[in-house]
């Protein structure tokens, strides 16, 4: 079964018609909600607010085991990110889409694995490509049925937040090969990687990242929100595309 974790601006997914909803618990605490389940067009989808319904969880507080590991144990089997990112390519202005090969995690103080390393032996996960191919591809056929064009890889700088950026520091980014910036890509990336779920995400960007186009002089907090809710709409026909397909049992 597919899953959708909706970052900012996605709090409701515009389209699901919800069958229940149900509170999870887990070893590690508490996921940012409910899992909502219910149809897209008449298909299965399970749905999470990363930030919560009400919007309240911010970056670093959201608890990432907790949201993966309550989607493992509902048998989803694929998992599609919706994030918003500040733009550094120059083909990633604001309202643009991308679909992310690469991760750069610059985050600190995460909860990064499930593996409290109190017994056996310490394992080493492969992330040399942090995002499942196969949900890639997904992303990609949605967008194209959709009719959105898209950056159909890139590398998403992953930062601490909640504070925008210095321009320095997206200077510095820039030459690192970040392509994009977000909050909340890491470690939720790799703790699907992790439980064995196969993960993408669709990034959407609401602004010029910090000293980058429109954004030179400082980021606008207003067109963040037209961006966001021009985005919204448009993601309820993608993940529409994405839900048809058929995720097995
Ligand atoms: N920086 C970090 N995270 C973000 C941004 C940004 O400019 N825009 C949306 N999420």
């Amino acid at each position: 079964m597919l899953a959708i974790i909706g970052g900012s601006g996605l709090t409701k997914l515009p389209g699901l018609s919800i069958t229940h909803r149900q509170v999870i618990r887990t070893p590690y605490g508490e996921p940012s909600g409910a899992l909502s389940f219910g149809n897209l067009d008449g298909h299965p989808v399970v749905f999470l607010a990363r930030h919560g319904y009400g919007h309240t969880i911010p970056p670093h507080k959201v608890n990432y085991r907790a949201n993966i590991w309550a989607l493992h144990a509902q048998r989803v089997t694929h998992v599609v990110s919706v994030a918003t990112v500040g733009g550094i390519h120059p083909d990633l202005g604001p309202g643009k889409l991308a679909v992310p090969d690469q991760v750069i995690d610059y985050t600190h103080g995460r909860e990064t694995t499930f593996d409290d390393y109190t017994e056996g032996p310490v394992t080493h996960f492969d992330f040399t490509w942090p995002y499942c191919d196969d949900m890639r591809q997904r992303c990609l056929q949605a967008l194209a049925e959709a009719g959105e064009s898209c950056l159909p890889h890139g590398t998403y700088g992953a930062v601490q937040g909640p504070r925008l950026e210095t321009k320095a520091e997206i200077d510095r980014m820039e030459r690192d090969g970040a392509h994009m910036v977000g909050m909340t890509g890491m470690p939720e990336a790799y703790l699907a990687r992790e439980i064995g779920l196969c993960y993408a995400a669709i990034a959407a960007s609401v602004n010029w990242a910090a000293g980058r186009g429109d954004s030179a002089t400082g980021i606008s907090a207003q067109e963040i929100e037209a961006n966001l809710e021009n985005i919204v709409g448009r993601m309820r026909v993608v993940l529409t595309r994405l839900a048809c397909m058929d995720y097995g049992k």
